[in-house]
Protein backbone atom coordinates (compact mmCIF):
# COMPACT_ATOMS: atom_id res chain seq x y z
CA UNK A 1 0.00 0.00 0.00
CA UNK A 2 1.41 3.23 -0.81
CA UNK A 3 0.17 6.39 0.75
CA UNK A 4 0.60 8.98 -1.68
CA UNK A 5 -0.03 13.04 -0.36
CA UNK A 6 -2.09 14.84 -2.42
CA UNK A 7 -3.44 18.02 -0.71
CA UNK A 8 -1.98 21.36 0.88
CA UNK A 9 -0.53 19.44 4.36
CA UNK A 10 -3.45 17.09 4.23
CA UNK A 11 -5.29 14.35 2.19
CA UNK A 12 -3.67 11.25 0.60
CA UNK A 13 -4.39 8.90 -2.06
CA UNK A 14 -3.99 5.34 -0.85
CA UNK A 15 -2.66 2.98 -3.95
CA UNK A 16 -2.62 -0.48 -4.66
CA UNK A 17 -4.87 -1.47 -1.88
CA UNK A 18 -8.70 -2.03 -2.41
CA UNK A 19 -12.06 -1.34 0.14
CA UNK A 20 -11.95 -5.68 0.55
CA UNK A 21 -8.25 -6.06 1.30
CA UNK A 22 -8.76 -2.92 4.08
CA UNK A 23 -11.86 -4.62 5.15
CA UNK A 24 -10.73 -8.47 5.42
CA UNK A 25 -7.16 -7.91 6.56
CA UNK A 26 -5.89 -6.83 10.07
CA UNK A 27 -2.15 -5.59 8.74
CA UNK A 28 -4.07 -3.43 5.46
CA UNK A 29 -6.56 -2.00 7.90
CA UNK A 30 -4.10 -0.67 10.88
CA UNK A 31 -1.99 0.48 7.93
CA UNK A 32 -4.94 2.99 6.42
CA UNK A 33 -6.01 3.11 9.83
CA UNK A 34 -2.77 5.04 10.68
CA UNK A 35 -3.16 6.98 6.94
CA UNK A 36 -6.18 8.14 8.21
CA UNK A 37 -5.23 9.90 11.54
CA UNK A 38 -2.48 11.32 9.77
CA UNK A 39 -3.29 12.70 6.68
CA UNK A 40 -7.67 13.39 7.54
CA UNK A 41 -8.76 12.44 4.04
CA UNK A 42 -8.51 9.26 2.04
CA UNK A 43 -9.00 9.15 -1.93
CA UNK A 44 -8.88 5.82 -3.05
CA UNK A 45 -9.49 5.37 -6.61
CA UNK A 46 -10.64 2.91 -9.27
CA UNK A 47 -12.30 0.61 -6.72
CA UNK A 48 -15.17 -2.02 -7.43
CA UNK A 49 -17.93 -0.24 -4.75
CA UNK A 50 -21.33 -2.14 -4.37
CA UNK A 51 -23.06 -1.25 -1.36
CA UNK A 52 -22.49 -4.66 0.85
CA UNK A 53 -18.31 -3.99 0.10
CA UNK A 54 -19.06 0.07 1.47
CA UNK A 55 -20.13 -0.91 4.29
CA UNK A 56 -18.06 -3.34 4.92
CA UNK A 57 -15.07 -1.29 4.91
CA UNK A 58 -17.01 1.57 6.94
CA UNK A 59 -17.77 -1.15 9.76
CA UNK A 60 -13.88 -1.32 10.03
CA UNK A 61 -13.68 1.61 11.44
CA UNK A 62 -16.29 1.71 14.23
CA UNK A 63 -20.04 1.49 14.22
CA UNK A 64 -22.34 2.56 11.54
CA UNK A 65 -24.61 5.37 11.66
CA UNK A 66 -28.47 4.86 10.67
CA UNK A 67 -29.67 7.38 8.50
CA UNK A 68 -31.99 10.11 10.52
CA UNK A 69 -35.76 10.52 9.20
CA UNK A 70 -35.64 12.78 6.22
CA UNK A 71 -32.97 11.78 4.85
CA UNK A 72 -33.17 9.43 1.66
CA UNK A 73 -31.68 6.08 2.90
CA UNK A 74 -33.73 6.76 6.29
CA UNK A 75 -33.48 3.73 8.50
CA UNK A 76 -30.82 2.35 6.44
CA UNK A 77 -26.89 2.53 6.77
CA UNK A 78 -26.67 4.35 3.72
CA UNK A 79 -27.47 8.00 3.20
CA UNK A 80 -27.97 8.78 -0.89
CA UNK A 81 -27.25 12.22 -2.33
CA UNK A 82 -29.27 12.18 -5.45
CA UNK A 83 -30.90 14.76 -8.30
CA UNK A 84 -32.51 11.81 -9.52
CA UNK A 85 -36.47 11.48 -8.66
CA UNK A 86 -38.48 8.25 -8.22
CA UNK A 87 -39.82 8.70 -12.15
CA UNK A 88 -35.74 8.53 -13.19
CA UNK A 89 -35.46 11.75 -13.86
CA UNK A 90 -32.68 14.50 -12.82
CA UNK A 91 -35.10 16.43 -10.54
CA UNK A 92 -36.11 20.22 -11.60
CA UNK A 93 -33.70 23.10 -10.13
CA UNK A 94 -36.28 24.17 -7.45
CA UNK A 95 -37.06 20.25 -5.21
CA UNK A 96 -36.53 19.70 -2.65
CA UNK A 97 -33.43 17.33 -2.98
CA UNK A 98 -31.39 20.02 -4.69
CA UNK A 99 -31.68 22.51 -2.00
CA UNK A 100 -30.58 19.74 0.29
CA UNK A 101 -27.81 19.29 -2.27
CA UNK A 102 -27.16 23.23 -1.78
CA UNK A 103 -26.92 22.98 2.11
CA UNK A 104 -24.06 20.28 1.61
CA UNK A 105 -22.40 23.06 -0.53
CA UNK A 106 -22.00 25.16 2.75
CA UNK A 107 -18.76 24.28 5.11
CA UNK A 108 -19.64 21.56 7.61
CA UNK A 109 -18.76 18.52 9.24
CA UNK A 110 -20.83 15.97 9.06
CA UNK A 111 -23.28 14.80 12.37
CA UNK A 112 -22.44 17.54 14.53
CA UNK A 113 -25.81 18.15 15.30
CA UNK A 114 -26.42 14.55 16.08
CA UNK A 115 -26.29 13.41 19.70
CA UNK A 116 -23.55 10.95 18.87
CA UNK A 117 -21.13 12.62 16.20
CA UNK A 118 -18.88 10.79 13.28
CA UNK A 119 -15.91 9.85 13.15
CA UNK A 120 -15.82 9.61 9.55
CA UNK A 121 -17.90 9.71 6.40
CA UNK A 122 -16.96 7.62 3.85
CA UNK A 123 -18.41 8.84 0.06
CA UNK A 124 -19.03 6.80 -3.31
CA UNK A 125 -19.21 8.14 -6.30
CA UNK A 126 -22.21 5.97 -8.44
CA UNK A 127 -23.20 8.49 -11.18
CA UNK A 128 -21.26 12.14 -11.68
CA UNK A 129 -21.65 15.23 -13.53
CA UNK A 130 -19.88 15.67 -16.56
CA UNK A 131 -18.31 19.13 -15.25
CA UNK A 132 -18.61 20.43 -11.46
CA UNK A 133 -20.10 18.39 -8.44
CA UNK A 134 -16.78 18.25 -6.77
CA UNK A 135 -16.01 17.86 -2.96
CA UNK A 136 -14.02 20.45 -1.36
CA UNK A 137 -11.89 19.89 1.51
CA UNK A 138 -9.83 21.56 4.75
CA UNK A 139 -8.25 20.67 7.48
CA UNK A 140 -9.11 22.24 10.74
CA UNK A 141 -6.27 20.82 12.04
CA UNK A 142 -3.72 23.34 10.02
CA UNK A 143 -6.36 25.77 10.82
CA UNK A 144 -6.27 25.02 14.78
CA UNK A 145 -2.14 25.02 14.37
CA UNK A 146 -2.58 28.13 12.69
CA UNK A 147 -3.95 30.37 15.41
CA UNK A 148 -1.86 32.09 17.92
CA UNK A 149 -1.37 30.07 21.36
CA UNK A 150 -3.66 32.32 23.54
CA UNK A 151 -6.83 31.70 20.71
CA UNK A 152 -5.80 27.91 20.48
CA UNK A 153 -6.35 27.94 24.51
CA UNK A 154 -9.46 30.18 24.32
CA UNK A 155 -11.02 27.45 22.11
CA UNK A 156 -9.73 24.15 23.79
CA UNK A 157 -12.06 25.71 27.12
CA UNK A 158 -14.94 26.73 24.55
CA UNK A 159 -18.02 25.07 23.66
CA UNK A 160 -20.83 25.53 20.42
CA UNK A 161 -23.68 24.96 20.24
CA UNK A 162 -24.63 22.78 16.80
CA UNK A 163 -28.42 22.45 15.16
CA UNK A 164 -29.08 20.76 11.67
CA UNK A 165 -32.39 23.70 11.68
CA UNK A 166 -29.57 26.33 11.76
CA UNK A 167 -27.62 25.24 8.21
CA UNK A 168 -30.84 24.03 6.77
CA UNK A 169 -32.01 27.53 7.14
CA UNK A 170 -29.45 29.15 5.51
CA UNK A 171 -30.78 27.57 2.36
CA UNK A 172 -34.64 27.76 3.15
CA UNK A 173 -36.31 28.49 6.65
CA UNK A 174 -38.81 25.80 6.23
CA UNK A 175 -35.89 22.96 4.61
CA UNK A 176 -35.86 21.18 7.88
CA UNK A 177 -39.05 19.75 8.45
CA UNK A 178 -40.78 19.37 12.11
CA UNK A 179 -39.75 15.76 12.25
CA UNK A 180 -36.03 16.58 11.94
CA UNK A 181 -36.51 19.35 13.87
CA UNK A 182 -38.34 17.15 16.85
CA UNK A 183 -35.60 14.17 16.51
CA UNK A 184 -32.49 16.81 16.24
CA UNK A 185 -32.37 18.84 19.36
CA UNK A 186 -29.35 21.18 19.23
CA UNK A 187 -25.89 19.59 20.47
CA UNK A 188 -23.29 21.26 22.79
CA UNK A 189 -19.57 20.45 21.69
CA UNK A 190 -16.14 21.56 22.37
CA UNK A 191 -14.52 24.07 20.16
CA UNK A 192 -11.43 22.07 19.68
CA UNK A 193 -11.38 17.66 19.35
CA UNK A 194 -7.94 16.50 20.49
CA UNK A 195 -7.11 13.35 18.33
CA UNK A 196 -6.03 10.73 21.53
CA UNK A 197 -4.09 9.02 18.70
CA UNK A 198 -1.75 11.58 18.16
CA UNK A 199 -2.45 14.57 20.29
CA UNK A 200 -3.68 16.94 17.67
CA UNK A 201 -5.98 19.44 18.17
CA UNK A 202 -8.60 20.80 15.36
CA UNK A 203 -11.51 23.17 15.12
CA UNK A 204 -14.87 21.87 15.33
CA UNK A 205 -17.33 23.79 13.33
CA UNK A 206 -20.10 23.77 10.70
CA UNK A 207 -22.32 25.54 9.24
CA UNK A 208 -24.52 23.64 11.88
CA UNK A 209 -22.82 25.37 14.58
CA UNK A 210 -24.83 29.01 15.78
CA UNK A 211 -23.59 29.94 19.30
CA UNK A 212 -21.08 29.92 21.53
CA UNK A 213 -21.68 28.97 24.99
CA UNK A 214 -21.23 31.94 27.41
CA UNK A 215 -21.59 34.39 24.78
CA UNK A 216 -24.36 36.64 23.66
CA UNK A 217 -25.44 35.46 20.41
CA UNK A 218 -23.69 38.42 18.34
CA UNK A 219 -20.22 38.12 19.32
CA UNK A 220 -20.22 34.32 19.14
CA UNK A 221 -21.88 34.05 15.94
CA UNK A 222 -19.38 36.48 14.59
CA UNK A 223 -16.44 34.49 16.66
CA UNK A 224 -17.68 31.14 14.51
CA UNK A 225 -18.15 32.95 11.44
CA UNK A 226 -14.26 34.23 11.43
CA UNK A 227 -12.76 30.59 12.81
CA UNK A 228 -14.84 29.45 9.79
CA UNK A 229 -13.45 32.00 7.09
CA UNK A 230 -10.06 31.48 8.69
CA UNK A 231 -10.05 27.69 8.37
CA UNK A 232 -11.20 27.83 4.78
CA UNK A 233 -8.74 30.66 3.62
CA UNK A 234 -8.31 30.56 0.19
CA UNK A 235 -5.50 28.22 -1.14
CA UNK A 236 -6.03 25.71 2.28
CA UNK A 237 -8.59 23.31 0.60
CA UNK A 238 -8.04 19.74 -1.56
CA UNK A 239 -10.81 19.95 -4.22
CA UNK A 240 -11.84 16.72 -5.08
CA UNK A 241 -12.62 15.91 -8.95
CA UNK A 242 -14.85 12.70 -8.80
CA UNK A 243 -13.96 10.07 -11.39
CA UNK A 244 -15.91 6.84 -11.75
CA UNK A 245 -15.30 4.09 -9.01
CA UNK A 246 -13.24 6.70 -6.59
CA UNK A 247 -14.54 6.65 -2.89
CA UNK A 248 -13.05 9.34 -0.46
CA UNK A 249 -13.07 9.05 3.17
CA UNK A 250 -12.67 11.65 5.74
CA UNK A 251 -12.23 12.53 9.35
CA UNK A 252 -14.87 14.30 10.43
CA UNK A 253 -13.00 15.58 13.77
CA UNK A 254 -10.33 17.01 11.98
CA UNK A 255 -11.83 18.27 8.35
CA UNK A 256 -14.53 20.46 6.75
CA UNK A 257 -16.18 19.76 3.44
CA UNK A 258 -18.76 20.88 1.09
CA UNK A 259 -20.41 19.95 -2.34
CA UNK A 260 -19.51 21.82 -5.27
CA UNK A 261 -22.50 22.96 -7.74
CA UNK A 262 -22.90 21.46 -11.17
CA UNK A 263 -25.53 22.36 -13.91
CA UNK A 264 -28.74 21.00 -12.73
CA UNK A 265 -29.66 19.01 -15.30
CA UNK A 266 -26.96 17.04 -14.58
CA UNK A 267 -27.45 13.63 -12.57
CA UNK A 268 -25.60 13.03 -9.45
CA UNK A 269 -25.80 10.03 -7.53
CA UNK A 270 -23.30 9.64 -4.44
CA UNK A 271 -24.10 7.04 -1.19
CA UNK A 272 -22.14 7.84 1.79
CA UNK A 273 -21.69 5.79 5.19
CA UNK A 274 -20.92 7.24 8.03
CA UNK A 275 -19.25 6.07 11.06
CA UNK A 276 -20.18 7.23 14.81
CA UNK A 277 -17.35 8.54 17.08
CA UNK A 278 -15.96 6.63 20.07
CA UNK A 279 -14.56 6.78 23.78
CA UNK A 280 -11.75 6.11 21.44
CA UNK A 281 -11.68 8.03 19.03
CA UNK A 282 -12.39 11.46 21.86
CA UNK A 283 -15.85 11.35 21.87
CA UNK A 284 -15.89 11.80 25.64
CA UNK A 285 -13.96 14.70 25.53
CA UNK A 286 -16.00 16.65 23.37
CA UNK A 287 -18.71 17.03 25.92
CA UNK A 288 -19.64 20.00 27.98
CA UNK A 289 -18.66 19.25 32.04
CA UNK A 290 -22.02 20.06 33.03
CA UNK A 291 -23.60 17.46 30.69
CA UNK A 292 -20.57 14.70 31.39
CA UNK A 293 -21.99 15.04 35.27
CA UNK A 294 -25.65 14.78 34.14
CA UNK A 295 -25.24 11.81 32.21
C1 LIG B 1 -21.56 14.48 2.32
C2 LIG B 1 -21.38 15.76 1.60
C3 LIG B 1 -20.84 16.73 -0.51
C4 LIG B 1 -20.87 16.32 -1.93
O1 LIG B 1 -21.72 13.45 1.67
O2 LIG B 1 -21.49 14.48 3.54
O3 LIG B 1 -21.35 16.79 2.22
O4 LIG B 1 -20.03 16.80 -2.70
N1 LIG B 1 -21.22 15.66 0.28
O5 LIG B 1 -21.74 15.50 -2.28
MN1 LIG C 1 -21.30 16.31 4.40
Amino acid sequence: MDVVPMGPGFAAELRGVTLSDIARDDAAYAAARAAFEEHSVLVFRDQQVTDEIQLEFSRRFGPPEVTKVGSQGTGSHFVILSTIGPDGKVVPPDHRLVLRNRANQLWHTDSSFKRVPALTSILSARIIPAHGGETEYVSTRLAFERLDAPMRERLENSFAWHDYAHSRSQIAPDLASPEERAALPPQCWRMVWKNPANGRGAIYLASHAYAVEGMEPAAGSKLIDELMAFATAPGTSYVHQWRKGDVVMWDNRATMHRGRPWPSHEARLMVRTTISATVADGVETMRPPSSQAAE
